[in-house]
């Protein structure tokens, strides 16, 4: 989308700053924010005020669509900061791009690359301090987007606010992660917003997920909704199934979020060559795979996880526990990815802007 607003974003600066009651050490992850704030308006069909402002509560009317129809789309992103304090933002134009799609799928106006981009490295910039350099360290990005307008009749809204803030992070899951491959419950439906980043998505998870946890099991392994046989992703992840040494994903589709960093160790796995087959995979093959000795990993791949490893899954009510393995991988495919993020290795991709 074309616009010129570089340079134009105001800026006001927060008049102290939180960073020193941050102990970078032990963050929870999305739990602790940065000084400042990126937000741009849509009002009478036109993005406007784009501003970068202290982080601060805003108040809106009881009756704004989003409280009531749901009218909300956000991205996750992350930047590194390599050992010469240069930052690094990893394919951030599949985030902006993915972010439109949503926004059209969900009867939401387009951003402009020019506010996307612009104030997020603006803002980037500004609160600089906050991004701590090495491994494990990075400021996961959140740009979002909310409807604004008042009334509760249930269509689209006219108003919309932009926004985007920054959150240094460390992992996303703390412990051993155990998942439950769904039987009755589904997260998406052909024709639906699966494959948007909708609020709505992830609210949609949050009770069987909260059943789950109550059996011991961190996240759902969702399946097609239709038959249950497929597996597809795991909600705050994409999915990666490794039997003998084969890496096997389900494809994108209408159901299934396009991760970037599922992409990413698609291609990064074949110059490895390893070989890579996305295709349906089956919750029968995968059990059988268990039974057999063949199933050799699971692991979840995705911005804020990054590539985590699934020690089990449990299938009617039968767990499957994983084998510990010498060249796993989920490993070898995260030390690749993160090498790149930091800087550490040359990025033959072109991924890191
Ligand atoms: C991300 O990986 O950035 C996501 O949006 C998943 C979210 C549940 C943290």
């Amino acid at each position: 989308m074309s616009a010129t607003l570089t340079n134009k974003i105001e800026i006001i600066k927060a008049t102290s700053s939180k960073i020193n009651e941050v102990d970078f050490e032990n963050l929870s992850f999305g739990a602790v924010f940065t000084d400042h704030l990126f937000e741009c308006d849509y009002k009478n069909g036109e993005w406007q005020n784009p501003v970068i402002k202290p982080y601060k509560p805003f108040l809106l009317d009881p009756s704004a669509k989003v409280f009531h129809y749901g009218q909300a789309i956000f991205e996750g992103m992350k930047a590194y900061k390599d050992d010469q304090n240069a930052i690094w933002l990893f394919r951030p134009d599949e985030n902006y791009k993915r972010f439109n799609n949503s926004a059209v799928r969900m009867a939401m106006p387009e951003v402009p690359e020019v506010i996307f981009m612009d104030g997020l490295n603006q803002l980037l910039d500004l609160d600089q301090a906050w991004v701590k350099p090495g491994a494990g360290n990075s400021m996961y990005i959140r740009p979002f987007m909310i409807a604004t307008g008042d009334g509760v009749i249930a269509n689209p809204s006219d108003d919309y606010k932009f926004m985007i803030i920054l959150s240094p992070a460390k992992s996303y899951y703390s412990g051993e992660v155990k998942v439950l491959i769904a039987e009755h419950f589904s997260r998406a439906a052909n024709g639906g917003i699966g494959a948007a980043k909708a609020a709505g998505n992830y609210a949609a998870q949050f009770y069987p997920t909260t059943l789950a946890n109550k059996q011991g099991y961190q996240q759902v392994i969702w399946t097609d909704d239709a038959t249950h046989t497929k597996l597809e992703e795991a909600g705050t992840m994409n999915v990666f199934f490794r039997i003998n040494d084969t890496l096997l994903t389900a494809p994108v589709s209408e159901r299934i979020l396009d991760g970037i960093t599922r992409k990413s160790l698609i291609e990064m796995a074949k110059k490895e060559g390893i070989t890579v087959d996305v295709r349906p995979v089956l919750v029968s093959e995968l059990v059988e795979a268990a039974q057999n000795g063949s199933l050799k990993e699971i692991f979840g791949a995705g911005t804020a996880a990054v590539v985590n490893p699934i020690i089990g899954f449990s299938y009617k009510e039968v767990y499957h526990e994983l084998p510990k393995i010498e060249n796993s991988f989920a490993l070898q495919l995260k030390e690749k990815l993160t090498n790149i993020q930091h800087k550490l290795s040359e990025d033959t991709f072109g991924w890191t802007v």
